[in-house]
């Protein structure tokens, strides 16, 4: 039995390369892809969406949600994604376009008629899944899971304290956290550790016409993380569907996670309890280490396998 998905996404060069591995897998049916703002625009990372699909023949409801967060002004990312949010490859213009109902829609109509729990993998900030839980709570019973990119236990990298995806709308991440749906939290304490290597982006470019576009994703993505003394670019959105696919490829511990909400420095932080001291129950299962190889290695056969 395929397990039903549906991806949330910001496209985004990682969300992008996350789509192409959701959609190779014989693991997962992906029932819509949902769109949301963050790394760029909305109709930018909707336009994104489209054409990365429509480039790997793909074709599926895509559906486009939130333009801002709940409470806060939107802030984008064109610093790592560049103006359009997929800069690098040239890519043709969509082959289909958005279904028409908003994603918080989307979602809660394909959960309720699920026969099958679904499991929700939101790869930007978490506002159509807060939108999606708030409107209509009862979805919860037929949620599996929602296995985030997002947060991390330690550190960020938009502010010392938060990673992009909380940060952008921490009241959705807050009200995603305290849903009480199980959750898995793959944040930067595995994200920055699955880095694709620049001889590795050389398999890709070699291996087919979806591969070459990836490389060159990757090309200018690259630019970004030498800051952060990487001697790759970390695979952020795609861990978190390759943990869908195969949860052994990360390991997880129970935690506590508070989302801060109103820190002068610590705005967007994933307050991660490691030693129960609030005596709050565990709320997610963290992700604290990753299987490396064995998911590049993933990766680099989905990747090949459109040819
Ligand atoms: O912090 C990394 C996350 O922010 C990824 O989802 C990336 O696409 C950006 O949205
Ligand atoms: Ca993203």
């Amino acid at each position: 039995m395929r397990i039903p998905v549906i991806i949330d996404c910001d496209p985004g060069h990682d969300d992008a390369i996350a789509l192409l591995l959701a959609f190779a897998s014989d693991r997962l049916e992906v029932k819509a892809v949902t769109v949301v703002a963050g790394n760029q625009t909305l109709p930018k990372t909707l336009n994104n969406a489209l054409r990365v699909l429509s480039f790997a023949g793909v074709e599926c409801e895509v559906a486009a949600g939130a333009a801002a967060p709940l409470v806060r002004p939107l802030v984008t990312a064109p610093q790592v994604h560049g103006e359009s949010g997929l800069d690098g490859p040239a890519l043709p213009e969509p082959a289909f376009g958005p279904s028409g109902r908003p994603a918080w829609e989307a979602i809660i109509d394909i959960v309720r008629n699920s026969p099958q729990k679904v499991t929700l993998i939101p790869v930007g900030p978490l506002t159509n899944i807060a939108l999606a839980l708030l409107t209509a709570p009862d979805i919860k019973d037929n949620l599996e899971r929602i296995t985030l990119m997002g947060g991390a236990a330690r550190g960020g990298n938009w502010t010392p304290a938060a990673e992009f995806n909380i940060l952008v709308d921490p009241e959705a991440a807050r009200v995603v956290f305290e849903s009480g749906v199980p959750i898995t939290m793959v944040g930067l304490d595995v994200t920055h550790e699955a880095q694709l290597y620049p001889e590795e982006n050389e398999v890709l470019r070699a291996g087919g016409r979806v591969g070459r576009m990836v490389a060159e994703l990757v090309d200018f993505y690259a630019r970004f993380h030498p800051r952060f003394g990487f001697k790759g670019s970390p695979m952020h959105d795609p861990l978190a569907v390759a943990a869908v696919i195969d949860p052994t490829l990360v390991r997880t511990r129970a935690l506590r996670v508070d989302i801060e909400t109103q820190g002068l420095h610590t705005t967007g932080q994933t307050v991660v309890d490691f030693f129960g001291v609030t005596e709050r129950p565990p709320n997610a299962d963290v992700a604290l280490e990753v299987d490396r190889e064995r998911f590049i290695r993933m990766l680099i056969e989905a990747i090949k396998s459109y040819g």
